[in-house]
C-alpha cells in the first residue's frame, strides 16, 4: 500500500482506548480530539482493519492509548491480530503484573518511566511507582522483550535521573528512551530538558554509537546499557519517513498525527466485505500526505517540530 507521496504504509498504531488511569501532566493524547465520541472501537472491527493491512503488507502494529491495558478485552484484540511481524504496546504499567497473562501473542511493550522517585512520580503521573515496577519484573519474565522504557526528561524534575535509568536497564533486557517534551500544554509549567546536549554527553561515552534510518534516532551503548534519545528531527525528513496508519479509539483512522479533519470513519468495518473494507482504508491512505512539506526556498527545509515515536 503506497500514499499518493509514495510513501508504503508498514505500521499500524491503534489507540483502543481514550481511558486512562493516570493524569500525566504533560501527556499529548495521542493527538485525538477531545470531543472523540465515547464509543470504543470494537474486537471485529480491529481485527478486520489488521488482517486487510497485513494482506496490503503491512508489518508491524503498536497498540496505545489512554492506557490499552484498561481494555478488559485487550487479550481478545492481540489473539485477533494475523502474524504480524513486530507486534507491541505502549503502556504505563500500572496494571501490567494483573494484566500479563492476557499478553499472549504480544512481541514486546513500552512502558512509560520518568522516574522511580516515588513522590515525583506521584506529582508527574498521579499514580503508584510500585506498580510499575513489578509490573517491569512480570514482563521480563514473560519475555516481552526489548523492553522500552520512555523518560520524558524535564529540567528538574527527573533529569538528574538519567544516570540511574541507565543503571536500571543495564544488563537487562531493556532500552532506555530518552524523550524529548513536546509542549503541547504550555500550562503545564513543566521544561523539556534540550536532548541535544544530553546526545552529546552521552556520545563521548557510549562504546558504540549506531542511528536508526527511519528516525534518524541515535543509540548508543554505554557499558552493556542500550539508550535512545527520541527527539524532534527535522520535521520535513520526519514526514517524508512516515510509514503509519493510526486509528484511533472511536474507529476513524487518522492518516496524520498532526491533523484532526482528514479522519475516515470505519465504524462498523467489520460487517462489510473485504474489498470495500480495504476500499475504506485506501481512502484514508489516499488522504495521507506530509504535514511538513520540504520548502523550495534556496533549498532549505522546514524546522518546527514533530513527533518522532
Ligand atoms: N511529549 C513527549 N512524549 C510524550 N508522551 C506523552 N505525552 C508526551 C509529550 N507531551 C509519551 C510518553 C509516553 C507515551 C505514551 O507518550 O513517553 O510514554
Amino acid at each position: 500500500m503506497f500514499d499518493p507521496f509514495h510513501r508504503p504504509i508498514k505500521s499500524l498504531r491503534i489507540s483502543v482506548t481514550r481511558k486512562c488511569n493516570l493524569k500525566c501532566l504533560y501527556c499529548h493524547e495521542e493527538g485525538e480530539l477531545r470531543s472523540a465520541q465515547p464509543y470504543e472501537i470494537s474486537v471485529a472491527e480491529i481485527a478486520k482493519i489488521a488482517h486487510v493491512c497485513y494482506e496490503e503488507g503491512v508489518t508491524k502494529v503498536k497498540f496505545s492509548g489512554g492506557e490499552p491495558l484498561l481494555r478488559k478485552d485487550i487479550g481478545q484484540i492481540i489473539k485477533a491480530l494475523p502474524p504480524f511481524k513486530d507486534i507491541s504496546m505502549t503502556t504505563n504499567g500500572q496494571l501490567l503484573e494483573e494484566r500479563i497473562g492476557d499478553l499472549e501473542g504480544l512481541d514486546r511493550i513500552n512502558v512509560s518511566v520518568d522516574t522511580f522517585n516515588p513522590a515525583t512520580y506521584k506529582r508527574l503521573t498521579g499514580g503508584n511507582i510500585d506498580n510499575v515496577l513489578r509490573g517491569l519484573d512480570a514482563a521480563l519474565e514473560a519475555g516481552l522483550t526489548p523492553i522500552k522504557i520512555n523518560m520524558v526528561v524535564m529540567d528538574g524534575v527527573n533529569d538528574h535521573e538519567i544516570g540511574e535509568m541507565i543503571r536500571y536497564v543495564r544488563g537487562k533486557e531493556m532500552v532506555l528512551q530518552l524523550i524529548e517534551l513536546m509542549d503541547f500544554k504550555k500550562r503545564a509549567g513543566l521544561r523539556g530538558s534540550n536532548l541535544r546536549v544530553i546526545e552529546s554527553t552521552l556520545e563521548g561515552l557510549s562504546d558504540r554509537t549506531t542511528t536508526n534510518t527511519l528516525h534518524k534516532r541515535k543509540k548508543f551503548e554505554i557499558n552493556d546499557a542500550e539508550i535512545e534519545i527520541v527527539r524532534p528531527i527535522d520535521n520535513t525528513e520526519f514526514c517524508m519517513n512516515c510509514n503509519r496508519l493510526r486509528v484511533t479509539s472511536d474507529a476513524k483512522l487518522k492518516p496524520c498525527l498532526l491533523r484532526n479533519d482528514n479522519l475516515v470513519d470505519v465504524r462498523g468495518i467489520d460487517q462489510v466485505s473485504d474489498a470495500l473494507a480495504l476500499e475504506l482504508i485506501m481512502k484514508a491512505v489516499k488522504r495521507r500526505e506530509p504535514y511538513y512539506k520540504p520548502r523550495p526556498v534556496d533549498g532549505a527545509y522546514g524546522r518546527r517540530k514533530a513527533d518522532t515515536y
